[in-house]
């Protein structure tokens, strides 16, 4: 015997449980269906356990979509503000951190129990652990087979998320059922996911793992470029850390980044100024304005790369600290001479100065790819917003069917803006089902 309900979500996430609660409280008979045996497992895990649940600032600048303009109504309609009472209403307690980002104080688990008891509150049947096997529709309904018997329901939600973490149940079906009822899908790709160089070229850099400091990350054209100014975080494969998720997004194979790895300070001024008389070494003063582990392994590689000349300087796939940054600079800026890292300040003419100061303020790399899904905080991509509906998240040529969350190719930066957005979509889908 099937069992017949007014609709049916996919997925027990961020989006699911918020769409499944409202529709559920406006009296629909709802199912929510997912295969994790552990609920909302993103959310537990999201913001080092604490959930960055919010930005106090999210709007639509902060998404990317080949449909800039969709996620406007629904992040108008449900703001930041409506989650906090939402959290207040729950006895919840939160803080900023920095740029809007808000926390939970204690832990995740407070969120996915507020979202619980919201659904519970719409009276919303959870089929978990239940996997779908088929999705069908017939004249008047969807028919979906699952682990759990078949399910009848008027409307179908699709709120699957994306494939950021297989590891804890993520997958594309919601891409799948997508394209199965006609749907487009923008490139699926891992987002705000650690960059990779080329293993060869990155080693010099890969000792300097665990080293952060702050760093404006930029991609793009130099006019219209996207910066960031964030931490930056060496790894042994690449780059991590805010800055580099960030920009992660907007990075496409092929394409350089260019990292000003000293952003707060002019280092040109500060090096010509610290010269006059110093016998200090030029890594013993520049580890005083630049994390020593940095410093010395800069200079180092500043030294092999004059001594081998210009083309061994290149390294992660692109140019790095002691080579060419690119052709046109290249001439303008002349290599350090060799055993630089152990001059005197005094002895070093100024022309080497400036030129180790400009390499630091623009250092331009060409990463090979990704650290993968494994790694990724989302996906970017996603079924083509241009056939939805911006208000209620249907899709327009397939009657009843929804989709919402980070299966729509709406993607956040870093900081709360996704599951602003799950909130957001979830709301606005819930209210219209
Ligand atoms: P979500 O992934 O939450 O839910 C999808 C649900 O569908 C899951 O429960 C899954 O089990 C289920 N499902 C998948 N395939 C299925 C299938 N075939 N059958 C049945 N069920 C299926 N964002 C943010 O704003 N602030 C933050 O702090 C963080 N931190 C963070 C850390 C880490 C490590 C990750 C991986 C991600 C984040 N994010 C984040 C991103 C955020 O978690 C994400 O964007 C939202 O959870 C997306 O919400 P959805 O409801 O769309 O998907």
């Amino acid at each position: 015997m099937a069992e017949v309900f007014d609709a049916a979500v996919i997925g027990a996430g961020a989006a699911g449980m918020m769409a499944a609660a409202v529709a559920g409280q406006r009296g629909l008979r709802v199912a929510l269906v997912d295969h994790a045996a552990k609920l909302a497992e993103k959310i537990r895990i999201s913001g080092g356990g604490r959930c960055n649940f919010t930005n106090l600032g999210a709007g639509p600048a902060n998404f990317l979509s080949q449909n800039p303009h969709f996620c406007r109504s629904a992040l108008a309609a449900y703001t930041p503000r409506d989650f906090l009472d939402l959290m207040r209403r729950h006895g919840i307690a939160w803080h900023e951190k920095h740029k809007g980002q808000l926390f939970c104080n204690d832990s995740s688990e407070s969120v996915i129990r507020m979202l619980r008891a919201e659904c519970d509150a719409g009276r919303v049947a959870w089929r978990m652990p239940c996997s779908v096997e088929s999705v069908a529709r017939d004249a008047d309904c969807y028919v979906l087979r699952t682990s759990a018997g078949e399910i009848r329901a008027a409307q179908l939600v699709l709120a699957c998320g994306g494939m950021a973490v297989p590891q804890v149940g993520a997958t594309d079906f919601a891409l799948r059922v997508a394209r199965q009822f006609g749907l487009k899908i923008v490139e699926p790709r891992p987002a705000l996911v650690p960059l990779v160089f080329d293993p060869q070229q990155w080693r010099p850099y890969g000792a300097l793992s665990g080293v952060a400091l702050e760093a404006e990350v930029s991609h793009g054209p130099a006019r219209h470029a996207t910066r960031f100014l964030e931490d930056l975080l060496f790894t042994h494969r690449g780059l991590s850390g805010p800055a580099i998720l960030q920009i992660s997004s907007f990075w496409n194979p092929g394409e350089p980044i260019v990292l000003d790895l000293a952003p707060e300070l002019d280092l040109e001024r500060e090096l010509l100024a610290a010269k006059p008389g110093n016998r200090q070494q030029l890594h013993s003063v520049l580890s005083t304005l630049w994390p020593r582990r940095l410093a010395e392994q800069w200079l180092a590689q500043a030294d092999g790369d004059s001594s081998r000349g210009h083309d061994g300087a290149r390294a992660g796939g692109g140019r790095a600290g002691g080579g060419k940054l690119d052709g046109a600079r290249a001439d303008d800026v002349p290599g350090p001479a060799a055993g630089l890292a152990a001059m005197r300040m005094a002895d070093i003419p100024d022309k080497q100065l400036r030129a180790l100061a400009a390499r630091i303020h623009r250092w331009e790399l060409l990463p090979t790819g990704t650290a993968g899904y494994k790694k990724a905080e989302v996906m970017r991509g996603g079924v083509d917003t241009r056939a939805i509906d911006q208000k209620s998240m249907q899709a327009r040529s397939v009657p009843g069917l929804y989709i919402i969350g980070e299966a729509l190719d709406v993607t956040g930066w870093l900081g709360g803006y996704n599951f602003q957005w799950a909130w957001a979509s979830g709301m606005a889908c819930g209210k219209a089902l």
